[in-house]
């Protein structure tokens, strides 16, 4: 038996004056998209904004209904609308904001672990990393610089295919 190790290795800025101003301005744009959500249930709003490497960016917000399940997170409707308007072109990073029914978006929420595993799929297809920016309204805000760090041990298309195991390739940074 042999006792392995994963790491994680993130970055945290103590609030939006640390940030780099590419990465501040894709968080403002998630916080902006809040006010798209359609969240009559949960009253919980969620934004997404995407950049792409040819310098897009594009939004997405929850859409819930009155069948909950049929709900989508902000972040699979921006990935969606990514993948269905630029075909091919690779996502340079995702930000994720939210407003909550109650109390103060004072600090980061982390994607859910369907859209980790939406996430992980297009990074995969892309063969470069996305990084995931974190970030209330205020607050501290956390990178992690690539999807596959927050879902280790994920089912990929490569089992599917027979190819290698992510177990056994696990991502390296960089
Ligand atoms: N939600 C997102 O849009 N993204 C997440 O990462 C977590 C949850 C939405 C789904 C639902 O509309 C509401 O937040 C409450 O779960």
């Amino acid at each position: 038996m042999a006792l392995l190790h994963l790491q994680l290795d993130y970055e945290r800025f103590a609030g939006d004056a640390e940030l780099p101003p590419d990465e501040f301005a894709l968080l403002q744009k998630a916080r902006e998209a809040t006010g798209r959500a359609y969240a009559p249930y949960s009253q919980f709003r969620v934004g997404a904004a995407i950049r792409l490497v040819n310098g897009h960016i594009i939004v997405g917000a929850n859409q819930e209904n009155a069948s909950f399940p049929a709900g989508l997170c902000a972040e699979r409707v921006a990935l969606s609308a990514v993948t269905s308007q630029f075909p091919g072109v690779a996502i340079r990073a995702i930000a994720i904001s939210y407003l909550p029914a109650q109390g103060n978006a004072d600090h980061p929420i982390s994607p859910c672990g369907i859209c980790r595993q939406t996430l992980v799929e297009y990074e995969l297809l892309q063969q470069q990393p996305i990084r995931i920016i974190l970030g209330g309204s205020t607050g501290e805000i956390i990178v992690v610089p690539a999807a596959q760090l927050l879902l280790p041990f994920s089912f990929t298309l490569h089992d599917l295919t027979g190819q290698h195991s992510s177990i056994d390739h696990p991502h390296q940074n960089g």
